[in-house]
Parts: structure tokens; C-alpha cells; sequence
């Protein structure tokens, strides 16, 4: 089985990765991966903090595998400095053997299923933060990641089983209401194309910190909530509405919120 969740946003959210979150039953074994859908995080300071490294310890040490793509909130010194391996039929970055970063503009075979990944998205907090720091401009793909995308596309016909990327096409965004807020993002024009173009049983983003789903199940933004991926189906869901952090803007909080 493969598992998908949103935003962990580093040690805000990753404690959402444990076993008591799956319903009695359902908590996934060493034959199953739980998919982050950006913004993992937890690779952020450097050197990490000792609540990262434990964190990043508590994950490898749970019973399946984590993946996460990245998001616009990673700090992509720290990703890009990772050891890459092939695995799945693409190369990933690799944090300890059970935690691993799938890497944009590629397509991985996941449990029999072809997953075109492109992480990434534009920040809309960017102008408070710090380049290097707290906000890095690859934040955006490249030229080459976006031209990668395209090739390995082009590779299965445009045809795959799942896409899992961060943000989402501009008509998903306008959807959401988030079509202003959230407009000019270069990753959405690009999955425009997608969107148009590619044909897939199911498209996965995360971004938006909130459960939903859109186009009769094949698109399914996850915030908070767990997806059982081959089904489509919330395992766990905040339901149709923005998280917890959504509900605390306007409150001065510092936290992630839709679209962080
Ligand atoms: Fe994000």
C-alpha cells in the first residue's frame, strides 16, 4: 500500500507521522510507503536541531518507508546535498535508508504504479524571509527540471498511473478560491500543461493544508488528512475545510497556512 499526507512543515507536523494516526487496522507495514507531498521540512537547520535529528530518527525507525517530494519551504542546500541513489527507477536523494527524497521531474515506479514527481512551488511569504536562510530560490525547478519533466513524459507517452507534485494546476487553485492569492506561480503554469496533456488515474498535490478532492476523485489535494493511494479514498481527513493551521490565521501565529 502506498499512503499519502500534506505539509508536515518540519517538526510542526511530522509528529502527524506515527502508527496511532492510522485507523486500528490500517497502520502500514515494511511493504508500505507514506508519501509527503512537500514541505517535509525536517531537513531545515543546519546543523540540524536535536529535535530534527531525533525526529528524522523517530521516522527511519517507524515500520515503512517515507518519501516525500519537496515542497517551497525545504532548505535546498540541505536537500541537494544528499546522497543519491536509483531506486524505483529514478535517482532520489537519500536521508537514512527509510527516509528518501524523490526528486523533481522524474518518473518512479511505486508498487507497480508510474508516479511522475515535480515538486516545488512559489512561497508567498518570501519577502520575510531570508535567502539562504529561511527561503531558497529553487524553491522554483530549473530550466532543466522542468525540461526533465517533459523528456521523461515524453518517455511513457504522457501517460502514467499517479502525479504527485506540491502546488497544483491554476484551474485547481481557482477551485480552491486560491486563484488570486496564489497566482504568477511559474509550477502552476508548468502543470497547466500537465493537466491539459497528461493522461493519469490520479493526481495527488499537497500545499494547501486543507482535504479535498476534485474532478469525480482523481484529484486529490491532502492537507492534513492520510490517503489509502490505489483507492483515492481519506483514511483520515480534517474533512472539506482548511486544517488547523488555516483556522489560526489572522491570529498573528507564525505557522504554515494554505499555500505555505
Ligand atoms: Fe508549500
Amino acid at each position: 500500500m502506498i499512503y499519502l499526507t500534506g505539509d508536515t512543515h518540519g517538526v510542526l507536523g511530522s509528529r502527524r507521522l506515527t502508527a496511532d494516526r492510522f485507523p486500528p487496522g490500517r497502520t502500514p507495514t515494511e511493504e508500505d510507503m507514506v508519501i509527503v507531498l512537500g514541505d517535509f521540512g525536517l531537513l531545515w537547520s543546519d546543523p540540524p536541531t536535536d529535535r530534527e535529528a531525533s525526529e528524522l530518527r523517530r521516522i527511519e525507525s517507524l515500520p515503512w518507508t517515507t518519501l516525500f517530494l519537496d515542497g517551497n519551504h525545504e532548505n535546498f542546500t540541505l536537500l541537494n546535498a544528499l546522497p543519491e541513489e536509483d531506486r524505483w527507477g529514478g535517482p532520489v536523494g537519500v536521508v537514512s535508508p527509510h527516509v528518501v527524497h524523490l526528486k523533481r521531474g522524474n518518473v518512479y515506479t511505486l508498487q507497480e504504479r508510474r508516479c511522475f514527481v515535480l515538486g516545488g512551488a512559489a512561497s508567498v511569504d518570501k519577502a520575510w524571509r531570508v535567502p539562504g536562510e529561511s527561503w531558497w530560490r529553487e524553491e522554483i525547478p530549473s530550466l532543466e527540471e522542468f525540461d526533465r519533466g517533459r523528456v521523461a513524459l515524453e518517455r511513457v507517452g504522457w501517460s502514467v498511473d499517479w502525479i504527485l507534485t506540491h502546488t497544483a494546476p491554476n484551474a485547481v487553485l481557482q477551485a480552491m478560491d486560491l486563484g488570486k492569492y496564489l497566482a504568477g506561480d511559474p509550477v502552476s503554469d508548468y502543470l497547466d500543461e500537465l493537466y491539459a496533456r497528461a493522461t493519469y488515474d490520479r493526481w495527488y498535490c499537497g500545499h494547501f493544508h486543507r482535504d479535498r478532492v476534485f474532478d469525480d476523485g482523481r484529484f486529490v489535494v491532502v492537507g492534513e488528512g492520510i490517503v489509502e493511494g490505489g483507492a483515492g479514498t481519506f483514511l483520515v481527513s480534517d474533512g472539506d475545510r482548511p486544517g488547523l493551521c488555516d483556522r489560526l490565521r489572522g491570529m498573528g501565529a507564525r505557522r504554515p497556512r494554505e499555500g505555505d
